[in-house]
């Protein structure tokens, strides 16, 4: 078998699964188990849950939420046009239109199988298909729409299960002189940051170019460029082309390789390593959790992300650790956290005063928050992260 275990996170909730009451009688749980495949070096979960169970119309995600990510997406798209002028954009997992509202003079359209963000966009005029991305809609899009010169993807090629399938309706779609840009989470990153919360039912996969570069292999597509991104912790945009094209490959793509070979990342002892660095950063976290609670401190939550669900089932963390988490995004406000059922408040003008600790479940945008949160800082309230290691900041 090419395909081994070597990481196993316990039993998890849906992480999309906000909960309405706060102890539900039959909530769904895995058994979320991570593998390494020796023949492709792709990481991936060992079973795969099934999609309609977590992309649905009450998907809670919506990427406009965020200054950050408004901002870096309004970026992007003045980049592309720089570099590659596409008079068409096809996006693979639109969410709320936070990029395609970019492109407001050329063809675009939308795949978002999420019919709540879906109406969304289709409600702003960027035509949307509420369906998901596999080779019956890429040809029903090609009839209609015809060929585009880009398409683009971020944090949704991870999610769908048979890769094969989607790198081909992508070939099928683009035009040959087309760009396809994907970006989703690094494996580099997880593995050098012990961010083991980037595995969670969603994503599917987490991809090293390494392995992407083998999945490529048996398509007509091709790397030719990869930029490095702060965006989720650590992702990969990645820049595909078809073979055919004679776009130069830069240089970029043999150095990320290589620093993944020196990282072994096409050993399975790799993983291993980084499996018995999860361990530890479980316990540590455990530890810090424990004593401060022993100590009567105050802590709460800041962004019920889906990467925390990971975390807080695996530690244990619960409403015996965290009081409370605040989460911007209307739709989790007044639910409960998936399997540890903390309660999720609206974030009030500044963190309450009682309050001394505060765990970031959304690491990823520290920055941010601390800028957001000076207050807090300034009276002597501290931060909690796991990333890159279990520490008060
Ligand atoms: P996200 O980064 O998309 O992580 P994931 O993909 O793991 O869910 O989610 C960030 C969450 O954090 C989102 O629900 C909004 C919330 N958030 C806050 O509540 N306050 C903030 O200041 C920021 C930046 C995010």
């Amino acid at each position: 078998m090419s395909k081994i275990k070597f990481l196993s996170l316990g039993k998890q909730p849906i992480t999309n699964n906000f909960l309405i009451e706060q102890n539900p009688i039959n909530e769904f749980f895995y058994d979320l188990n991570i593998v390494y495949d020796e023949n492709t070096n792709v990481v991936s979960l060992e079973n795969f849950v099934p999609p309609e169970r977590m992309f649905n119309e009450t998907y809670a995600h919506r990427a406009s939420m965020s200054i950050t990510m408004r901002e870096s997406n309004k970026l992007l798209s003045e980049n592309i046009t720089k570099r590659f002028n596409p008079k068409s954009v096809l996006e693979i997992g639109s969410n709320d239109g936070i990029f395609l509202k970019n492109f407001p003079n050329i063809k675009r359209v939308g795949v978002e199988p999420c019919k709540n963000l879906a109406d969304i966009t289709n409600g702003v005029n960027i035509e949307t298909y509420d369906n998901f991305w596999d080779l019956g809609l890429s040809k029903k899009i090609n009839k209609i729409h015809g060929k585009f010169d880009l398409v683009y993807s971020a944090n949704t090629i991870s999610h769908i299960h048979d890769l094969n399938d989607a790198l081909q309706s992508v070939n099928l779609i683009l035009n040959d002189d087309g760009v396809f840009i994907l970006e989703d989470p690094s494996l580099l990153e997880v593995i050098k940051n012990t961010s083991y919360d980037q595995f969670y039912d969603e994503h599917a996969y987490v991809f090293s170019v390494l392995g992407l570069n083998n999945l490529l292999e048996k398509t007509e597509l091709e790397i030719f460029d990869i930029e490095k991104l702060t965006t989720h912790g650590g992702s990969n945009r990645v820049f595909i082309k078809k073979v055919r094209s004679n776009k130069k490959i830069s240089d970029n793509v043999s150095k990320i390789i290589n620093e993944e070979l020196n990282m072994g990342m096409n050993k399975f002892e790799t993983y291993q390593k980084f499996a018995q660095n999860v361990i530890n950063s479980k316990n540590e976290t455990i530890k810090i959790f424990t004593e401060l609670r022993n100590n009567n401190a105050k802590i709460i939550g800041y962004g019920a992300t889906y990467k925390s669900s990971t975390i807080l089932n695996y530690c244990g963390l619960d409403t015996k650790f965290i009081d409370y988490f605040t989460d911007t995004t209307e739709n989790k406000q007044g639910k409960f956290t998936p399997g540890t059922h903390i309660p999720i408040l609206k974030p009030a003008d500044g963190i309450d005063s009682k309050i001394n600790y505060v765990f970031l479940g959304a690491w990823n945008f520290k920055k941010e928050i601390f800028n957001k949160e000076k207050k807090f800082i300034e009276r002597g309230g501290k931060f909690i992260s796991h990333v890159p290691f279990p520490q008060i900041i």
